[in-house]
Parts: C-alpha cells; structure tokens; sequence
C-alpha cells in the first residue's frame, strides 16, 4: 500500500439532514411553565427541528449519508465502513448501521453503530481513521443522527427545551501529509456517568418494567448546572493540549466548532481557548442540541456559509453523557 493510506484521514465528502418541521421556543410555552426569554438567555435557542410522525432514526441517517456520498463523489458500494454515531437508535436491534446499510446501498460495508452520547461523532472519526491510516479501509462513512425529541421528557422544563433531531455525515478517505484529521484526542469518565443518562429502557429498567413506567425512567436526565462546569473545562482542557501538540497558536486557526448544547457553553470554551468571537461557530439558535449530529451540522453549514473552505484548520470539539470528550484539528 502506497504511503499515503498511512498519513492520517480527510473529510472527502460532508452532507447533512434537518426534519422539516420545527418547534419555537413560543410552542414551548404552551407545553411546559417556560419563556422564551428564559430559553434565548440561558441557551441561546430559539428553534429546533423535529421528526415527523412516522419518521425515524434510520430516515435521517439516509439522507444526510445520501449528501456526504454524493459530496464525495464515491459510489454507494465503494464504503467499506459505515458507522453510525447515535444515542437515540432506531430500535435496540439490530444496529441502526445495519438497518439503513441497504437503503443506502453501501452494500460492501461492514456496519455498526458507536455509543458515546454527543460525543459520539468525534469518537467515530477516530475509529473510521484508524482503518484508513492502517490501509484496511478507503472509503470510511460516518454519520452522527439523532431522533432526540422521541426520548424527551415533554413535562421535564429543565430539559424539553435543549435537544433537536437532525443528522450529519462524512466520508473519510485517505489524506497526505499534512491535511485531513492532524491530531485527534478522547476521553471517558464513567465516575460520571449519572450527569447525563436515561435510567429505564436498558436491561436493568426494561421499557415494559413498572419502574421504567411508574418512575418515568425512559426519558433523558440530566444534571445541567454540574454538567455545564466540567462540559466547559473538558472542551476546552482537550482542545487546548491539542493545538500544544499541533503548535497552532489560536489566531491561526479559520474555524472552531464546539459541540452545540448552549451558546453560553460555546462562548465560554472559545473564550478560554483565546479564540476572537468571529473563529467561533455557533448554529445552536435554529437547531438546539442535536448531540452526536451537532458536529457534522454545524460543519456543512460552515461550508455552505463560506465560513469554512478546503485547506483551512478547523477544530472541533464535543461533550456528552458518560461523561465522554473529544478535540479533533482538521485542515480541511
Ligand atoms: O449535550 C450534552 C452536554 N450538555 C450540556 O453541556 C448542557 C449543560 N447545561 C446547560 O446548558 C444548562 O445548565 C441548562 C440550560 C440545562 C440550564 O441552565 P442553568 O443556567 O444551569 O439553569 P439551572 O438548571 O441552574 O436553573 C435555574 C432556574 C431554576 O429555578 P430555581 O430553582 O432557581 O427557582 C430552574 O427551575 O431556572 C429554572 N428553569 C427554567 N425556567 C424556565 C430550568 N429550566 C427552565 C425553563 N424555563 N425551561
């Protein structure tokens, strides 16, 4: 195999898929005690998307892969790899990967999904890069999509109003020297694990249980004020031993794109990395939290925005329930 399997992995082809329908922060005044001044000053959202009724999991990870094969310029049956970054799968089995393999038509592609929460994106392009750099895999798919709004808690304020659906995808492929995935870095803390969770569902709270009914325990939980402090320093803490190991110096990089789970969280990161307020991409006001589609949104997004143009060094950085972290330096 020719050196260049071995450099490291670029992003070839980049898509993603947003519901059509949306919810405002109005529509959430009439279904729990909230504002949307509250909503807009603590999260900086004003709408997320929402799938439509008959709609799942497996619809959104179709079209946004659909986008970042076509980007690619590859045939369906070239991906040899295709991983599905979610939290919120299509059913408990078989895997989500493996249902919309087919309906993709990556036929050639083994296929399976990764769990890390909202970080989960970040996490499957360290794992897709290991089998490129490694010469096993060329056309690697990955795509972050989640079906939130199914698994919210619609009477939880605390909650309800953060998270959207919506899926992002990629294909990686073999880079040279010098572009693609520069470094890349990931962390757990399970001691953490309760931060942000859904109780009932799994083996030990099957759906069907009394307590998962009685106890409400199929529903997302989360400890939003403790996650946010360690959210903002995992960011950050990562990111910055990153770029150290890269020597980029924060002004010399195009873009920096953070998990969206609040702008204030955003800000905040961006701030302590040293990036001016321009480096830093936020769409959280129209799409909410999307959690492992978060990333590879807000990416296409940059593109389309112009905000974002090949050769240019881009960040990105995610956080989420496990407690699980991820900084990712692409030159794009
Ligand atoms: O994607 C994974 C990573 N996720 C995150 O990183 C999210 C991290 N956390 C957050 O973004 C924020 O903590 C939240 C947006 C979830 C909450 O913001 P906060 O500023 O931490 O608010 P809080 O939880 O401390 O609540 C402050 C007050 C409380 O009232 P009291 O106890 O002070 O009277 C809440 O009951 O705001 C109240 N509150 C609300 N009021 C109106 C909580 N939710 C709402 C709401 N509308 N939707």
């Amino acid at each position: 195999m020719h050196d260049i399997s071995r450099s490291s992995a670029r992003i070839a082809g980049i898509g993603y898929y947003l519901p059509e329908k949306t919810l405002t922060n109005a529509d959430l005044e009439k279904i729990v005690e909230t504002s949307d001044e509250w909503i807009t000053t603590r999260t900086g959202i004003k709408k997320r998307h929402v799938v439509a009724e008959g709609e799942a999991l497996v619809d959104l990870v179709v079209r946004a892969g659909n986008e970042a094969i076509a980007d690619a310029g590859i045939i369906p049956e070239e991906v040899d790899l295709f991983l599905v970054a979610t939290a919120t799968p299509e059913q408990p089995i078989p895997a989500s990967a493996a249902i919309a393999q087919p309906k993709l038509g990556v036929v050639n592609a083994v296929s399976f999904d990764i769990s890390a929460a909202c970080s989960g994106f970040v996490y499957a392009l360290n794992v897709g890069r290991q089998f490129i750099m490694n010469g096993t895999m060329r056309n690697v798919l990955i795509v972050g999509a989640e079906c939130l709004t199914r698994y919210v808690d619609w009477s939880d304020r605390k909650t309800c109003v953060l998270f959207g659906d919506g899926a992002g995808a990629v294909v990686l492929q073999a880079a040279p020297e010098g572009e693609g995935i520069l470094e890349i870095d990931w962390k757990t803390d399970g001691t953490l694990s309760g931060f942000i969770s859904m109780p009932g569902g799994g083996s030990r709270f099957p759906p069907h249980s009394k307590e998962s009914i009685d106890q409400r325990l199929p529903f997302i939980k989360m400890m939003g004020n403790e996650t946010f402090k360690v959210a903002v320093r995992a960011m950050a803490g990562l990111s910055k031993e990153v770029l150290d190991r890269a020597g980029v110096k924060p002004e010399d990089l195009h873009l920096f794109i953070p998990h969206q789970a609040n702008q204030r969280i955003i800000q905040a990161v961006g701030k302590r990395l040293g990036f001016r307020a321009e480096q830093v991409y936020s769409n959280v006001a129209s799409v909410g939290n999307t959690s492992s589609a978060s990333i590879p949104i807000a990416m296409t997004q940059a593109i389309r925005e112009g905000r974002l143009e090949r050769g240019d060094l881009v960040m990105v950085t995610a956080f989420g329930g496990g407690l699980t972290w991820a900084s990712a330096l692409i030159r794009y």
